[in-house]
């Protein structure tokens, strides 16, 4: 019995998908915390650490931006702890997420879709305007605060750990701020060097693309700007993956193995499947599944 919703956050199944390979690969439910995505995780977290060094005050405001789901995530946070939320979003994103954050009771304000994280249109930008005119409002700012990554390394990658009894040798994340790849991946690094980490990232992105970005369909995955969230010492591969991979995966997903991924989900299985078709049976490679298909299901992916 939990005393809040707030509780039932982690704690996410790890199970084993059958995929035709040698390779013990199992898939990390992010999509069962409460509000739906591996960013439960780190809005909690980032926002209890504001509290306790007083930057958030109690009746406050908080302000992000987010792709979707950390904006899910802070709402459904800042409902149960009565802060004010307003989160900028993209055009980009699916409108089962902007519905969700309104569900909660939160302000969303749509930008348009940019490719670079500095345009003073974009999302980011915007957020950080809205954040400023409002006197002590708290920005989480998932994209720069290295709090975020600091969450997925005290909590992600210990559960991690002990679910797979130490025994994980390969993880396998997307990188969007890179909180989730580089905080996990460093808590099990710490655990055991011999650990490989390797990165999703969008073939589309500044990164993979060497500076040419192009748009791409992948919500909340793609490394698009240079940031301290996202730390490159722990990464050993990023691997970049194009939108036709990612959506051929996301529809087999459900379809083979009952798992209703998003997007970003449909990419990191891709990544993971084809990393790991050449390893042997010693291979233990944990894949995060960040959100469900079901916030995508009006983009008819499936
Ligand atoms: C569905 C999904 N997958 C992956 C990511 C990337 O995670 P991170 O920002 O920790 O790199 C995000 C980020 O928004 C996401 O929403």
């Amino acid at each position: 019995m939990k005393n809040s919703i707030l509780q039932a956050i982690g704690n996410t199944p790890l199970v084993k998908v059958p995929f035709p390979t040698e390779a013990n690969v199992y898939a990390k439910l992010e999509y069962t915390n409460p509000g739906g995505s591996v960013k439960d995780r780190s809005a909690l977290y980032m926002i209890e650490n504001a509290e306790r060094k007083g930057l958030l005050k109690p009746g406050g405001t908080i302000v992000d931006a987010s792709s979707g789901n950390h904006g899910v995530a802070v709402a459904m946070i800042g409902a149960i702890k009565g802060y004010k939320v307003i989160i900028t979003a993209s055009e980009k994103s699916s409108i089962e997420k902007i519905q969700t954050i309104k569900a909660y009771g939160a302000e969303i304000v749509l930008c348009p879709s940019t490719s670079f994280i500095e345009d003073p249109q974009g999302y980011h930008s915007v957020a950080k305007k809205i954040a400023a005119t409002i006197p002590g409002s708290f920005m989480p700012d998932q994209y720069f605060n290295v709090v975020n990554a600091q969450a997925h390394y005290t909590l992600l990658g210990p559960e991690i750990w002990q679910q797979t009894e130490g025994k994980i040798t390969h993880f396998f994340a997307a990188a969007g701020t890179g909180g989730t790849v580089s905080g996990a991946g460093r808590y099990l690094k710490e655990q055991n060097p011999n650990v490989k980490v390797i990165a999703l990232d969008a073939a589309n992105s500044f990164y993979s693309t060497k500076g040419n970005p192009k748009p791409y369909k992948i919500e909340g995955m793609g490394i698009d700007f240079t940031s301290p969230v996202m730390n490159y010492d722990i990464v050993d591969t990023i691997v970049p993956v194009t939108d036709e991979d990612a959506l051929q995966m996301v529809k087999d997903l459900p379809k083979k193995y009952g798992l209703l991924g998003g997007l970003s989900s449909g990419a990191v299985a891709w990544g993971t499947f084809t990393y790991c078709a050449l390893l042997s049976k010693e291979t233990c490679a944990v894949m995060i599944l960040g959100d469900s298909g079901r916030a995508y299901l009006s983009k008819n992916v499936f």
